[in-house]
């Protein structure tokens, strides 16, 4: 099996450009965002504070993480139920930054990550899927873009979905996003050694998914 790691800031592309990526080479796109959203999304539908380990952990056994790959891209269930499009709220988002912090909730959602893996080729993305998930990946990518970049392609994709927002907000959202993710204890965000830098601030989608399939080709060639 291939692996690609992606990981990287919120609202960096990766989806796009892994899903783009993983269409041209056949491979599993796997986005592993939505696993700790669809857990976020049990914890604030019982009431249970995100950050709080000891209320986390023991409901942790009564959530069923499923995932399904189809053509119209990654579905999520939640203990059997379709949360695909539930998950993307930006309440959902910083519950899911909160208890990813978790070391209890990473290590729940590890093996099922690794599994996947295993089992297919691969490109999963996240913000520790090069340093954690799979050391071993063959190729580690550390996919960013500013984060007046990352807001401004944001706000035009809420746009385009009919949620405008406004530019300021989203910017301090992924600026508390970005602060959290890599400064927790666990597992932060940070570029794996061996990972390359993929910044795409200057360069649109379809030019980032070519430096991308080059590499990979690069590597499998190897
Ligand atoms: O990629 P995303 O925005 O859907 O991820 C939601 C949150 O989940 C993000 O704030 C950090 C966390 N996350 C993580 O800690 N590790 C991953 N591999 C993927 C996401």
């Amino acid at each position: 099996m291939f692996s690609v790691a992606i990981d990287g800031p919120a609202g960096a592309g990766k989806s796009s450009v892994a899903k783009a990526a993983a269409q041209e080479l056949g491979f599993v796109y796997v986005d592993t965002g939505a696993l700790y959203r669809t857990v976020a999304l049990y914890l604030l539908r019982h009431g249970i504070n995100p950050k709080d380990s000891e209320a986390v952990e023991p409901v942790l056994s009564e959530i069923q993480v499923d995932l399904e790959h189809t053509s119209e891209g990654q579905k999520m269930f939640l203990c059997g139920e379709d949360v695909t499009g539930l998950i993307r709220t930006p309440e959902v988002s910083m519950a899911a930054s909160d208890c990813s912090a978790l070391p209890v909730v990473r290590a729940f959602l590890l093996d099922l990550q690794r599994d996947l893996a295993r089992r297919n080729n691969v490109l999963m993305d996240g913000r520790d899927i090069g340093s954690v998930v799979l050391p071993n990946a063959e190729l580690k990518i550390f996919l960013t873009a500013s984060p007046e970049e990352r807001a401004k392609r944001r706000m035009l994709q809420l746009q385009e979905a009919g949620n405008p927002a406004d530019f300021e907000t989203i910017l301090k959202d992924i600026q508390q996003r970005d602060y959290q993710d890599s400064h927790r204890a666990a597992a932060p965000l940070k570029q794996a050694e061996d990972a390359v830098l993929l910044d795409t601030t200057e360069i649109d989608l379809q030019q980032s998914v070519k430096v991308l399939l080059e590499l990979v080709k690069e590597r499998r060639g190897a």
